[in-house]
C-alpha cells in the first residue's frame, strides 16, 4: 500500500502517541529516494551537503543556491517523507525580510515542506516572522555548526546545569515562535529527556539521548561514505566505502586488461552488414 504524505499534525501525533519519529538526511535523488522507500518520516536537506557533498571544511560556505539546488533533487526523489530545507549561515541572520524572502525560496523554487534554522532564544522572532509568512519551522539547537566558533568548537552543550537552563529556555521559546518541531544536537541525555518532557512539540535528535521523541543521522555517515571524522553519535550500519573503492579498482584493471566490455555488455549486428559499411 502506497505510503501518505507525511504531516505536520502526524508528527505532532506521532509525539503524542509516544511513536518515534525518524529522520535521514539526503542531498540527491538517489538518496532521497532511498530514504523515502525506507518508510523513513521526514527527511533533512541539511546543510551538512556541504562538507559530505561538496567537500567545503564546514558549513559555512553553503550557499542558498547551492541548497535549493539540492532540495529540488530530493524532491524529485519523494513521494511521501516530509521535506525540511536547512537554512544556509547568513541566510535567516541578517534581517527578517531577508529570512522570510529565503524561506519561501525553500518552499516556492524547490517545493520543500518546511525549513530549519540554528539558534537558541535569539532566533525565536526570526522563527515567528517566517511562521507568520505561512512556512513551518524546525528550531536546531545545541551544537549548532554554523556559529560552532562561536561555542569554541564542536563540543557538547549544556553539561552545566546553567548551559541546561539555557537550552531548556530556548526549546521553549523556539516552541512558543511558532517552530513545529526542534533538532536538538549533542546534549546530555538526561538533557534530552528533559527538553522533550517539557515542550510539546516534537524533538528530534542527535547525540541528545534515547528519550527523544525522533532521532537524525547524516545519511553519508549511516552508510560509511564520508570519513574524513566520525562523530560519538553516529552509527554507521554499513560501510561503502571499500565496496565502491573496490568496485573502482577493479573496472580499471578490467578495462586496462581488455576484460570489460564483455559480450553481454556489446551490442552486435550481422557481419554482411559491417561489411558495407
Ligand atoms: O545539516 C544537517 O545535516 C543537520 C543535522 C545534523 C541535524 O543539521
Amino acid at each position: 500500500m502506497e505510503r501518505k504524505k507525511v504531516t505536520v499534525a502526524e508528527l505532532q501525533q506521532k509525539k503524542e502517541a509516544g511513536r518515534k519519529i525518524t529522520m535521514m538526511t539526503a542531498y540527491d535523488y538517489p538518496s532521497a529516494r532511498l530514504v523515502d522507500e525506507a518508510g523513513i518520516d521526514t527527511v533533512l536537506v541539511g546543510d551538512s551537503l556541504g562538507m559530505v557533498v561538496l567537500g567545503y571544511d564546514s558549513t559555512v560556505p553553503v550557499t542558498m543556491d547551492e541548497m535549493i539546488h539540492h532540495c529540488k533533487a530530493v524532491y524529485r526523489g519523494v513521494r511521501s517523507s516530509f521535506i525540511i530545507g536547512d537554512m544556509p549561515f547568513l541566510s535567516y541572520q541578517v534581517s527578517m525580510d531577508r529570512a522570510v524572502e529565503n524561506a519561501g525560496r525553500f518552499i516556492k523554487e524547490a517545493r520543500c515542506d518546511a525549513v530549519k534554522l540554528e539558534g537558541g532564544s535569539e532566533m525565536a522572532p526570526v522563527v515567528q516572522a517566517i511562521v507568520r509568512a505561512g512556512i513551518p519551522v524546525c528550531g536546531h539547537i545545541g551544537l549548532t555548526p554554523q556559529t560552532a566558533t562561536m561555542l569554541s568548537g564542536f563540543k557538547v552543550q549544556g553539561k552545566d546545569a546553567g548551559g541546561a537552563r539555557k537550552l531548556l529556555a530556548a526549546a521553549k521559546d523556539l516552541e512558543e515562535a511558532g517552530a513545529f518541531m526542534l533538532v536538538m544536537e549533542c546534549i546530555p541525555d538526561l538533557l534530552g529527556a528533559r527538553i522533550t518532557r517539557d515542550i510539546k512539540i516534537p524533538t528530534i535528535g542527535i547525540g541528545a539521548g534515547k528519550e527523544c521523541d525522533g532521532q537524525v543521522l547524516v545519511y553519508h555517515d549511516l552508510v560509511g561514505l564520508f570519513d574524513r571524522f566520525t562523530p560519538k553519535f553516529a552509527k554507521q550500519y554499513v560501510k561503502l566505502t571499500p565496496l565502491i573503492r573496490d568496485a573502482l579498482i577493479l573496472y580499471r584493471k578490467e578495462v586496462e586488461e581488455g576484460s570489460f566490455p564483455g559480450p553481454e555488455h556489446t551490442f552486435s549486428m550481422k557481419q554482411e552488414e559491417a561489411e558495407k559499411i
